[in-house]
């Protein structure tokens, strides 16, 4: 006899390559137990390659699964692969969310989840922003920027030809990326979406003392939780957002999709987060 559905845990997880360090399955872990949910949610790892996540995606729709997160390298292909997408997504060009259902739906809550984090801190919203990188994780950020209400969008990018892309696609100006320090007195929320910061890559030099007082500074970077830009910029007196904060943040929706519960952000949930990336760093 088979296992009633409706008894059934809810199934839902992460896609991703790699995935074994993703904090999502401690998120999604900790809001389940508080409502008292019945459900896993797991890493999957699955290789880079578009027919390997198709195959992938079937099989966790056959197996029951309500859906799914998916990460780099997988965001495009998550658009690919749904049937129906969101505005966001399609926006985006990029889903970190798949639902399954009679139809495959893609959602992008990464642009939400960054929006969210900002207005979560005193002092939104700010009327220009400067966007450093110009990759997947800058999309994401100019969306939601865009949606805070900044139209003044400055990009800079190592790769000045991605900058320009990305400005024309979403109406923004180009600064040189050498020239990242130089622009800074004019802006009221710097955003670092680079891998720069990162452990294991190299530091993002920056000169922030051109940079109004009241200047938000966000880091996508959350391992070091404390990049050097959060640091230097605590120490100056700006106000900050981490990536764990937009990490949390993107969590929401898919949470309350697939296990149908509260998925509240506090304290309690960052620490149990901090204590992971403190155990992992070894700290
Ligand atoms: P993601 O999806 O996380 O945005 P990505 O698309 O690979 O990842 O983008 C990485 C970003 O970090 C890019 O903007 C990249 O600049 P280039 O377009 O010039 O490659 C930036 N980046 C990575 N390493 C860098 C470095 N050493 N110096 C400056 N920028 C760097």
């Amino acid at each position: 006899m088979g296992e009633g559905k409706h008894n059934a845990p809810i199934l839902a997880g992460v896609v991703g390559w790699p995935v074994a360090h993703s904090l999502s399955p401690l998120i999604h872990g900790t809001w389940a137990k508080r409502a008292g949910v019945k459900g896993y949610y797991i890493p999957i790892p699955v290789a880079p390659d578009y027919n390997d996540f198709a195959v992938a995606m079937d099989a966790l729709k056959t197996l029951g699964f309500a859906g799914v997160n998916v990460t780099i390298p997988h965001k495009e292909h998550a658009l690919r692969y749904a049937s129906t997408a969101s505005d966001a997504a399609r926006k985006a060009g990029a889903a970190n969310m798949l639902t399954f259902g009679a139809q495959t739906f893609a959602d992008n809550s990464d642009i939400i989840g960054f929006a969210e984090a900002v207005r979560a801190t005193s002092s939104v919203p700010r009327a220009s922003a400067l966007v450093l990188g110009a990759g997947g994780a800058a999309r994401g950020v100019v969306l939601a920027l865009q949606r805070l209400g900044l139209t003044d969008i400055v990009v800079a990018n190592r790769t000045r030809a991605k900058s320009e892309e990305l400005a024309k696609a979403f109406g923004l100006s180009v600064a040189d990326w050498e020239d990242r320090s130089k622009v800074l007195e004019n802006i009221d929320f710097l955003v670092n979406t680079t891998s720069l910061g990162m452990t294991g890559q190299p530091p993002l030099e920056i000169d922030l003392t051109g940079l109004k007082s009241a200047a938000l500074v966000a880091d996508i970077v959350y391992a070091p939780l404390e990049t050097h830009l959060l640091k230097t910029a605590k120490t100056r007196g700006h106000e900050t957002v981490d990536g764990l904060a937009m990490l949390m943040h993107q969590a929401v929706p898919g949470f309350k999709t697939w296990f149908g519960g509260e998925a509240v952000i506090d304290d309690a949930l960052r620490a149990v987060l901090v204590e992971e990336l403190n155990k992992r760093s070894g700290a």
